[in-house]
């Protein structure tokens, strides 16, 4: 098994994906948000790369069944029914509603990955479950890294190091790329705690200033729900058993 990792998703583009098998991460929080929305009974949701074309969806949707979900600069956005804390997205909030969703790096990360055959979102709350999925597939993949405007960032890549990790720990054909490597060595050095790793990171210490030290908290907690998230169409839902 061949496993890829993309540091950011500026180092490919959208072709690129075509026809492969990825996971994409942004632990700080769009995939942790989607894996709580969904685990809390979310119809669906429709992740999107800008602003406008949120509105412009939302103005097609009706019956009050559909939010607008997401961040600029972490804060929830002016006319939006939800920020990007995973803690808003309660069962109460969100259960059977279709959700769409605009943030700075996450959505447009899974966007720019729409042609995959298989998409599936990965976030430390539902770890474990991926990586069972993608063992049983058995299929070369690629890890999507969010990242940070275009840039690196740790806690996603230290999640794509837990991820190749605990595969490794079943399989033995593991083939990695040299991102792949290197984040297997951040998960090695800074996934002892992913809890300080998440307060310590650039991202994190803008959250904790404005006030989301609890989203900290709940984007460290390793598989509290066995939930994959999975794109098909535009549009992300629970995957069903045996798909
Ligand atoms: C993103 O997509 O960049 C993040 O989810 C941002 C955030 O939630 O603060």
């Amino acid at each position: 098994m061949k496993i890829n990792v993309l540091l950011s998703p500026l180092t490919a583009d959208e072709l690129y994906f075509t026809g492969k098998t990825v996971v994409a991460i942004d632990v700080l929080r769009a995939t942790t948000v989607i894996t709580e929305a969904l685990s809390n009974g979310t119809k669906e949701i429709i992740p999107v790369s800008t602003i406008e074309f949120a509105m412009k969806v939302s103005g097609n949707s009706f019956g009050g069944q559909t939010l607008l979900g997401g961040e600029r600069n972490t804060k929830k956005i002016e006319g939006f029914n939800l920020g990007n804390s995973p803690l808003e997205y309660s069962k109460e909030v969100v259960e059977g509603k279709s959700i769409i969703l605009f943030t700075t790096n996450g959505s447009k990360a899974i966007v720019k990955a729409k042609f995959s055959e298989n998409l599936f979102i990965c976030s430390f709350n539902n770890l474990k479950t991926v990586v069972n999925h993608i063992v049983e597939l058995n299929k070369d993949f690629e890890i999507i890294c969010a990242g940070q405007n275009g840039k690196f960032c740790l806690e996603d890549s230290v999640c794509a190091g837990r991820i190749i990790n605990e595969i490794s720990k079943v399989k033995e054909d593991v083939e990695l790329n040299d991102s792949a490597r290197a984040v297997v060595v951040l998960n090695k050095s800074f996934g002892k705690s992913i809890r300080k790793m998440l307060a310590e990171s650039e991202h994190g210490k803008i959250l904790i200033d404005n006030g989301f030290e609890g989203d900290i908290e709940h984007c460290s907690k390793s598989n509290t729900t066995e939930v994959i998230p999975y794109l098909n169409q535009s549009v992300i839902k629970r995957l069903e058993p045996g798909r």
